[in-house]
């Protein structure tokens, strides 16, 4: 599995020929997704890799990435794939229900992280949701490792798919973090979970 996680991860990171032990794997992450409820028109921001949402909600998904061969090599699915970069989207405002991040920002570098959840909030609806999910990263401190990642079996209905998700380990964000991120956004906060270094946030669009 780990060489599966090496070789899936880190695609879009250069050629990192990393060595597994340049890793640093947090327990494992079970998600269910099967009665995670995600309504009307569904932007995937990050939506490559293994293309989860698209899996899950099919036809109502439009899945975004700034890497077309991230896209390419997401699952087939009844879902749109469209090359974009999230910190500039292509869409009107107020087109979207739904605006879904699966683990994707842990790929994403601090600076620019202010700058697409102002994008999703635009984009959004009012009363529109943006569903996240990622994992906590710590301060990196004295460790010698770079990367710093997760198995993930991700469980939608009887399908259970077996991934893993790794970045460099030169980011630091936990529950709090992304819960002031969407704030300072203008989004509040439904419900809000963290748990043996999983993160699962519900906000939603007020005005
Ligand atoms: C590995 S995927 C995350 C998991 C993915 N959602 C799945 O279902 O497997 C993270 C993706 O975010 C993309 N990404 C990072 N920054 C981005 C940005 N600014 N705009 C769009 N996509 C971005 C990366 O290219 C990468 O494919």
């Amino acid at each position: 599995m780990r060489s599966y996680l090496l070789t899936l991860q880190y695609s879009f990171l250069g050629d990192y020929n990393m060595a597994e032990e340049k890793m640093f794997f947090i327990n494992p992450h079970r998600i269910d997704l099967s009665n995670v409820e995600l309504n009307g028109r569904i932007l995937d921001v990050g939506g490559g890799g293994e293309g989860i949402i698209g899996i899950y909600k099919g036809a109502q998904v439009i899945a975004i990435d700034r890497r077309k061969g991230e896209l390419e090599k997401a699952a087939d699915g009844n879902y749109l794939k469209i090359i974009m970069d999230a910190k500039d989207l292509k869409f009107l405002d107020e087109t979207f229900e739904t605006v879904t991040a699966f683990y994707m920002f842990m790929y994403v570098p601090m600076e620019n992280r202010k700058e697409i959840f102002k994008e999703i909030h635009r984009v959004l609806k009012k009363g529109g949701e943006l569903v996240l999910w990622d994992m906590v990263i710590p301060q990196k401190g004295e460790s010698k490792k770079e990367l710093y990642g997760a198995e993930v079996k991700v469980i939608i209905g009887e399908q259970e798919i077996d991934t893993g998700y790794g970045t460099h380990w030169n980011k630091e964000q936990d529950l709090k973090y992304f819960i002031d991120l969407g704030k300072k956004a203008g989004f509040e906060v439904s419900s809000k979970q963290e748990d043996d270094k999983k993160i699962f946030i519900r906000y939603h669009k007020t005005n």
